[in-house]
């Protein structure tokens, strides 16, 4: 079946990890959401589809912005995010239809949404252009397209800076760049290519760099430690280090904890992502 493994893990050890780091994913990556949410540039009565919408930050963001009379769909593979979501927008009265569907063949209704908008949640379909021309089907025509995702892991020092700590305490398996996963569309080109074959006009392709947060504390002790936390917890660490005999983990943690002493200032420890902002068009 199609986007099986991923299915899988977001439904096991990597949702549980979204779930459990909601607030601070929330807090992270908040500039990226930000930048998405300012190109998608979402008014009052538009009817909106959140793609991998996770626990809903961004889908209770538009719900506002699409008052009054508007209309949010949010779409996720993972049942506990689905769960986070819909508790978060009971809690705030938001009307949002949280479903729990692959968003590469989930029965949208057709010409019906304004604006197809994800923050992070598109680059994990096995088949991203069939993927991208089934989601296009459920735009109006001259409906919106607006999504932030990663560049390449070499870009990205949150990928970077982990990845070397690890590398010669723990294997590290070569990764194909182009696997569905987070850097799947760190190639400008191929994301253009993929766009454009899914019937996608117009489209732009910016890049949006902005720091991480990643640690944060009283002392620059609590700081390190928030980080390495976190850093244990999301991204590229908690898959090399899984089933590690714990001398291992012992020494691949304590190469973290110093490549992150590496990026502590007065602001915590301060990592740089990079990242696409993509806009398109429905013709
Ligand atoms: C990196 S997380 C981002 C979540 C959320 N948008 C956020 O920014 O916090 C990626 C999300 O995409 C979801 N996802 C992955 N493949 C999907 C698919 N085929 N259909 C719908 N959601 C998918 C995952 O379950 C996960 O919630």
């Amino acid at each position: 079946m199609k986007n099986a493994p991923q299915i899988d893990d977001w439904n096991g050890a990597t949702g549980a990890r979204w779930v459990d780091n909601q607030e601070r994913l929330d807090r992270i990556l908040a500039p990226y959401g930000d930048a998405a949410l300012a190109a998608a540039a979402a008014k009052p009565g538009e009817a909106v589809l959140d793609i991998g919408c996770g626990a809903g930050v961004t889908t209770l963001a538009l719900a506002a912005s699409v008052q009054p009379g508007g209309l949010i769909v949010g779409v996720d593979i993972s049942e506990p995010l689905v769960v986070r979501a819909r508790e978060r927008a009971a809690a705030a009265a938001l009307p949002i239809d949280f479903r729990l569907e692959d968003a590469s063949r989930a029965a949208l209704p057709a010409a019906a949404f304004d604006l197809l908008f994800s923050r992070f949640g598109v680059m994990f379909f096995d088949a991203p252009t069939e993927a991208f021309r089934h989601m296009r089907a459920a735009l109006k025509p001259g409906g919106r397209l607006a999504f932030i995702c990663w560049r390449s892991a070499a870009e990205n020092d949150w990928a970077k800076l982990p990845i070397a700590a690890l590398r010669g305490i723990v294997p590290i398996p070569e990764s194909n760049p182009e696997a569905p996963g987070p850097y799947a569309f760190g190639n400008r080109a191929r994301l253009q290519g993929i766009l454009e074959d899914a019937g996608f006009i117009d489209i732009e392709i910016q890049p949006f760099d902005a720091p991480l947060i990643y640690g944060i504390g009283a002392d620059r002790e609590a700081a390190l430690d928030d980080a390495l936390d976190y850093m244990t917890q999301i991204g590229p660490v908690p898959r090399l280090l899984a089933d590690k005999p714990a001398d291992m983990r012992e020494k691949a943690m304590a190469a973290v904890r110093a490549a992150l002493e590496s990026r502590l200032g007065d602001d915590g420890v301060v990592i740089d992502g990079a990242a696409w902002v993509v806009t398109g068009r429905n013709p």
